[in-house]
């Protein structure tokens, strides 16, 4: 169990990130973050609803940089386009941004995927420091360096690996996020934690209600042990290879109905848990234990996970098939072995993804017991 914030290191092939996590961050993160700013020209990337609940918090943290000029990009998915990029690059350039100025990517994950494509393209490329502010990113999304805009319907089509010189992620953040939101990044919480640290499942276990209603001593050691989790992954595999292709537990299903859906009806970690429900009948026909399955539909039956709208399983057969992530010769699903293992399995046949998503679309919700 970790107390207070913690002061971590990813490795990675252009150097080392240091990440901040835990309660208390920002003060803990500020001789850090005072050395990668001063005197520096930096921008701040936000979101309106972000800077108004949480801009105070960080305005003493900027006071030593030369100049700060804030950029606002619109909330959620929007944010990641390439008109908004250009945008904020051409306001980059109008400030005299140079080889050395600084950018903060303050948000959620949206936020960080953008701030990091506009940093690592910028003059080719400026540091830039991640302070996430939804659970998702400081889970996820702030670590290993992936970043993104979106092309025409097509999620992080337009991207590059550039990693943040500083992770800071301060749980104290977490207080604002909808209940939603939590839960949804939760699910992802659990897919790390099947796959990679069976104790961190059982702290998921025993404490869920009280992470699902955003009690901030539950979340800080489950928020470093996930931090944890990803960045282990991470170092060992950069550049996303099948170690990283892991954590796609869920997703393979989930990412085809979110598409089908629209990205309206489901969060994505909503999608996500329905898709890692589903895997969980392939992975025990390919004999994960009974009780490792049941522990899981049991954990996620407590999600209350809102009802999946009517969809058509050709449609979801289709949009799998198309999945960028989709090899030559067929999907490779992601599926566990036990509790804290996981495994990539590329030869299932079609028909019989087909067979098993008709049954579990008549019944896709768990019920507690
Ligand atoms: N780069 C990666 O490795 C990686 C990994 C996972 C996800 N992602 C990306 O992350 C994005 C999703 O991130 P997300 O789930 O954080 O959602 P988000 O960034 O879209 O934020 C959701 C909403 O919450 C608001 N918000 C942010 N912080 C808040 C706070 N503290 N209190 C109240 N509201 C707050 C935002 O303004 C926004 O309106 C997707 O675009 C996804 O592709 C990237
Ligand atoms: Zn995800």
């Amino acid at each position: 169990m970790s107390n207070g914030p913690q002061r971590l290191s990813l490795r990675h092939p252009g150097g080392t990130t240091t990440v901040f996590v835990g309660r208390g961050v920002v003060e803990a993160s500020r001789p850090s973050f005072t050395k990668w700013l001063t005197d520096r020209l930096v921008f701040l990337v936000s979101s309106p609803r972000v800077l108004e609940l949480h801009g105070d918090a960080i305005q003493e943290l900027l006071a030593p940089a030369e100049t700060v000029v804030t950029l606002t990009a619109p909330e959620g998915e929007e944010a990641k386009s390439l008109e908004v990029a250009g945008r904020l690059w051409a306001e980059m350039l109008e400030s005299g941004g140079k080889r050395d100025s600084r950018l903060v990517a303050f948000g959620g994950g949206s936020i960080g995927d953008l701030g990091g494509f506009l940093a690592g393209c910028f003059l080719r490329g400026i540091e830039y420091l991640q302070l996430p502010t939804t659970l998702l990113a400081q889970v996820d999304a702030s670590l290993g360096g992936k970043t993104a805009v979106d092309h025409g319907a097509t999620k992080n089509s337009i991207g590059l690996f550039h990693h943040p010189a500083l992770v800071l992620s301060e749980i104290a953040f977490l207080s604002t996020l909808p209940k939603g939101e939590l839960r949804a990044a939760l699910a992802e919480v659990v897919k790390m934690a099947l796959l990679l640290d069976p104790l961190l499942l059982e702290w998921v276990e025993r404490d869920l209600d009280k992470l699902l209603a955003g009690d901030p001593a539950a979340l800080e050691p489950v928020v470093v042990a996930s931090a944890k989790a990803k960045m282990r992954v991470v170092e060992r595999d950069p550049e996303e290879g099948d170690q990283r292709r892991l954590l796609n537990f869920g997703h393979t299903l989930g990412h085809a109905l979110e598409v089908a859906l629209g990205y309206g009806d489901l969060r994505h970690g909503e999608a996500v848990a329905y898709g890692m429900l589903f895997a969980l009948r392939l992975a025990e026909r390919r004999g994960l234990e009974k009780p490792v399955a049941e522990r899981l539909r049991r954990l996620l039956a407590r999600f209350d996970l809102p009802a999946l709208p009517p969809v058509d399983p050709d449609e979801l057969m289709e949009i799998m098939g198309r999945d960028k992530k989709a090899k030559r010769g067929g999907l490779v699903w992601v599926l566990p072995v036990a509790a804290g293992e996981g495994r990539m399995v590329p030869d299932i046949e079609p028909e019989e993804v087909r067979r098993e998503l008709e049954d579990f679309l008549r019944d896709p919700l768990p019920t507690a017991s």
